[in-house]
């Protein structure tokens, strides 16, 4: 009778822990206004934990606006989501698949994950919100800062480079402060997050060095003992620490042949 007891005891025990262990199925939030507004407020207004100042104190603004970061409507909304956007899927457009917010707020992980907001929930992690790693217990370790969610770089929009470079805007239409997201929950903002280090040759911040860099090392180049010239995407001191392979302190022809040997991408 006693052991039979303890053995119920147990099996009560080891039920309970297998439900803590099992992965929560339940959606906390599948769209915005199912929770993510008791922290961030409505779209449509100005609060933010983490003290960001939106433009016109409208977060709806910011991501929409032609002036800000101009997204197509359907890259958040469906047309029947009753103007509450799913978190995780959208109608699309043309170009885009539509991930929904994670076509910007997560990265393509392939496999069985997909398009996921891995980074975005160690973000809150990393920041006290504990309740994201409870559920997404398998999300695997975030991509790094410098690769670009689905969305990026795509016509739908104008947000453009993860990693950001102050004084440029393609991540980050904010007031009062050069950055965008932490893509990959490690608390460090683009520039400052050693992931974004410059790649040798990389003009265009694309993560390969190939024709499409060429533009811009053609631009920035000043000639001997000259100061490279500033051509977006980057600054003199950009086209300095990116372009100026023999350490010379100018940006002319001594570097345009190892320029080509970085080359990974087709040769004209
Ligand atoms: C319990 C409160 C809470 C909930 C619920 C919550 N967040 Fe957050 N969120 C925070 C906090 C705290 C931060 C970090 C503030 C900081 O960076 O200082 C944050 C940061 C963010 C950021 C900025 C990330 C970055 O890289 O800077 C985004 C975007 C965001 N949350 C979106 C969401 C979405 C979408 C949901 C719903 C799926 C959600 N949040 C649910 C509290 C919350
Ligand atoms: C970045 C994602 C995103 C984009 C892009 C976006 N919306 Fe929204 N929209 C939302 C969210 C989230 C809500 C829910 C706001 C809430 O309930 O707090 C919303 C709500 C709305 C509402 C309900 C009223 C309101 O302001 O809350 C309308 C209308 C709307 N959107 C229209 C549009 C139109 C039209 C476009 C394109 C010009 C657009 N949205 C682009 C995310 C987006
Ligand atoms: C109660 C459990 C639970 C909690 C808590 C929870 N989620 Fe989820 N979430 C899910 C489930 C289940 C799905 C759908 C299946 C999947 O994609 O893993 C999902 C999907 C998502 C998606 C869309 C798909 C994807 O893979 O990214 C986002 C974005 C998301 N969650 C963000 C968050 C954030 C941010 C938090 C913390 C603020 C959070 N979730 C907390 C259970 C939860
Ligand atoms: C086209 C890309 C894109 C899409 C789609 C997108 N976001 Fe964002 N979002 C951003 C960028 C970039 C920022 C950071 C802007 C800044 O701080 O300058 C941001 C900032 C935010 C913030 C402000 C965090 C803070 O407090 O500073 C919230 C909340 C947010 N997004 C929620 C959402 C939700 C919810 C969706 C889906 C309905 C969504 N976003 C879709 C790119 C996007």
């Amino acid at each position: 009778m006693r052991s039979r007891l303890r053995l119920g005891g147990m099996t009560i025990l080891g039920i309970g822990l297998w439900a803590i262990l099992q992965p929560d199925t339940t959606q906390a939030y599948p769209r915005y206004r199912d929770g993510c507004h008791t922290c961030h407020g409505r779209f449509s207004d100005g609060t933010s934990p983490k003290g960001t100042v939106f433009p016109g104190d409208d977060k709806h603004r910011m991501h929409r606006s032609a002036t800000y970061m101009n997204s197509d409507c359907d890259l958040c909304h469906t047309s029947t989501d009753d103007r509450n956007p799913w978190t995780g899927s959208s109608d699309g457009t043309a170009n885009n698949v539509g991930y929904g917010c994670t076509g910007c707020h997560g990265r393509d992980y392939g496999g069985n994950t997909g398009v996921s907001g891995v980074g975005l929930r160690a973000h809150h992690t990393v920041n006290g919100v504990p309740d994201c790693a409870m559920c997404h217990i398998d999300d695997p370790l975030p991509l790094p800062e410098n690769v670009a969610p689905p969305y990026y770089g795509t016509v739908d929009t104008n947000a453009n480079d993860p990693c950001n470079l102050a004084p440029e805007f393609w991540e980050n239409w904010s007031i009062g402060d050069t950055i965008g997201l932490d893509n990959d929950g490690d608390d460090l903002y683009d520039e400052a997050d050693p992931d974004c280090a410059p790649v040798a040759g990389d003009a265009n911040g694309d993560g390969v060095v190939d024709l499409d860099d060429y533009p811009v090392f053609a631009d920035c180049m000043g000639g001997p003992s000259q100061s490279p010239i500033p051509t977006p995407p980057l600054t003199t001191q950009e086209c300095l620490d990116i372009l100026d392979f023999d350490g010379d302190l100018d940006v002319d022809e001594g570097d345009y042949g190892e320029f080509l040997t970085a080359f990974s991408g087709y040769l004209p």
